[in-house]
């Protein structure tokens, strides 16, 4: 695998960890509704930060334009459908914390399931398609360039943060873990 799109493989590992925590979250309500919100708003901070600023800001702002330019059906295919799952995420995000404000844990629970859902079907569209197609589209010298410039995009966002928010996502694992 190519060193910069082990980058976002390397970070598809720690969102999917962090969706595994989330499915199992749902056995909380009724049981002891604070830990789960505690747990459920822990989350969302991940997605919001980890997945959405680190990791889908990366694609939307180099990878998906760069791939794009170099192949037009791509990007009004399968890239523009990433960019349109980004965008849903977000709102979903949203919705699910609203349901959270209003105390509605259980249609909480069901718009993160159905959030997760999608979002590893995303995920196994990037792995899968995408980032071969990346590979086939930029040779190793273009994408050591991208490589350069996701690293550049971590960096403004903060480096020590992004580990932060992976040892974050760690910490909610374990607590759930220990407090079931
Ligand atoms: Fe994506
Ligand atoms: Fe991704």
């Amino acid at each position: 695998m190519n060193k910069t799109l082990q980058v976002l493989y390397d970070e598809h590992a720690v969102i999917v960890n962090a969706i595994d925590t989330a499915r199992n979250t749902g056995s909380l309500i009724d049981k002891d509704n604070s830990f789960y919100e505690k747990i459920i708003r822990g989350l969302i901070r991940f997605f919001r930060l980890y997945a959405d600023q680190y990791h889908h800001h990366k694609e939307e702002i180099i990878l998906f334009p760069d791939m794009a330019s170099r192949n037009e059906i791509l990007g009004s295919g399968v890239i523009h459908e990433m960019f349109q799952n980004h965008e849903d995420f977000r709102e979903m995000i949203r919705n699910i914390e609203l349901n959270l404000d209003q105390k509605k844990y259980h249609d909480a629970q069901k718009q993160l399931n159905q959030y997760t859902e999608a979002l590893l079907d995303h995920i196994a569209v990037e792995n899968d398609e995408l980032f071969l197609s990346a590979e086939t589209l930029f040779n190793d010298k273009e994408l050591e360039q991208i490589g350069f410039r996701f690293s550049d995009c971590d960096r403004e966002l903060g480096d020590q943060k992004k580990q932060e928010l992976v040892d974050f996502a760690d910490s909610l694992r374990k607590e759930l873990l220990l407090g079931e």
